[in-house]
């Protein structure tokens, strides 16, 4: 019996040894230290024995199932540590694989520009006011002192979409919209920008469609020197510090007086060269004082014009409208009005 014994636990730790899994060793557990299992047979046969042999063989079965327990447990820590080494290698990771591209993107030159205009003037007190691109020719040229046949329509030639209703040649008519809104009562301080389209043949200094940058400030006492102050500022915060700027007559029929507004050439700082010209100068913007046909037309009480008849204030104010194109291309020396349109990632990136 004893002998029995002996070879069942030689050949239980023969099969420990060699099992690759879990599960595998679960079952030798069932199969040797199990209530079937041949051990309990063999022990079963131990009442045969005298008490003496009976106590000796007694502690020689326990010391063989304790010893094969002791192994089990050993081999199961074993498989244990085995599969959580596989796992980890099979998990790891290669921090020293190259990662993705992630392209990060950057602001178009015209909304930077728009944006950077945008910043100064909100800084200055004005608010922003939008339009819609198609207009109505009411708005964009008849409130704006332009009457039909007014031969300085030609200045703005137009995409008409109907009879009455065209693509905006300029963002002008939201300056009307905000006039009519206000319900003749100021101040109205505001910059308007948008697409606007003319119809112009493409080259380097034209665009059939282009943005605008519209600005407007009514109220009871402003003057044309608050124009020309307002616009220095601007032009020294685009252009740099040091720039200048002076003031053309010009003509628009929606002011009087109107100006041309030229900066000091940021290129030679006014000693002349190929960007101004030899002039010194580079034109950057139109304005002047709102026309008082314009105001009362919007339902203003001006000095010429009282058109509530009593003590309501009178007013009058300044407007100047700019090509975004142009102020990016003088800012950035952009030799060519079209680069905006066409996607070029090689000029884009310059801009990031
Ligand atoms: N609307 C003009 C244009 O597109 C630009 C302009 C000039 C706007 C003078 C103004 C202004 O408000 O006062 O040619």
């Amino acid at each position: 019996m004893l002998e029995q014994l002996k070879e069942l636990a030689a050949e239980a730790e023969k099969e420990i040894k060699r099992v690759g899994s879990l599960s595998g060793l679960n079952d030798l557990r069932v199969k040797y230290l199990g209530k079937k299992g041949p051990i309990q047979e063999v022990m079963k046969k131990m009442k045969d024995l005298s008490p003496d042999d009976r106590k000796v063989a007694g502690q020689i079965s326990n010391d063989v199932k304790r010893n094969l327990s002791d192994a089990i447990n050993a081999k199961k820590e074993e498989l244990e540590l085995a599969e959580i080494s596989k796992q980890l290698r099979d998990e790891t990771i290669d921090v020293t694989l190259p990662s993705k591209k992630t392209i990060i993107g950057g602001l178009h030159p015209l909304n930077a520009v728009i944006a950077d205009i945008e910043d100064f003037f909100i800084g200055m007190g004005y608010k922003i006011a939008l339009g819609t691109e198609v207009e109505e020719d009411h708005y964009n040229f008849e409130l704006l002192n332009l009457p039909q046949d007014h031969p300085a329509r030609d200045m703005q030639d137009s995409f008409y979409i109907d009879e009455h209703h065209l693509l905006r040649t300029h963002t002008s008519p939201i300056q009307i919209r905000t006039l009519e809104a206000a319900k003749g009562e100021g101040p109205v301080k505001i910059i308007c920008p948008g697409k606007t389209y003319r119809r112009d043949d493409d080259d380097a200094t034209h665009s059939h469609q282009f943005m605008q940058i519209e600005g407007l400030h009514v109220d009871q006492s402003v003057t044309i020197a608050d124009l020309k102050g307002v616009l220095e500022a601007f032009a020294k915060h685009i252009f740099g510090a040091k720039r200048q700027i002076r003031l053309r007559p010009s003509f628009f029929p929606f002011t009087e007086p109107s100006v041309e507004v030229d900066v000091s050439c940021s290129e030679c700082g006014g000693d002349g060269c190929s960007l101004c010209k030899q002039t010194g100068w580079l034109e950057i913007l139109g304005a002047g004082m709102v026309h008082p046909n314009v105001l009362k037309m919007s339902g203003f009480n001006t000095p010429e014009f009282d058109v509530s008849g009593g003590e309501a204030p009178r007013y009058q104010g300044f407007a100047f409208g700019m090509g975004v194109e142009r102020i990016a291309m003088l800012k950035y020396g952009i030799p060519d009005i079209r680069h905006f349109y066409t996607n070029d990632m090689r000029f884009l990136k310059q801009f990031k």
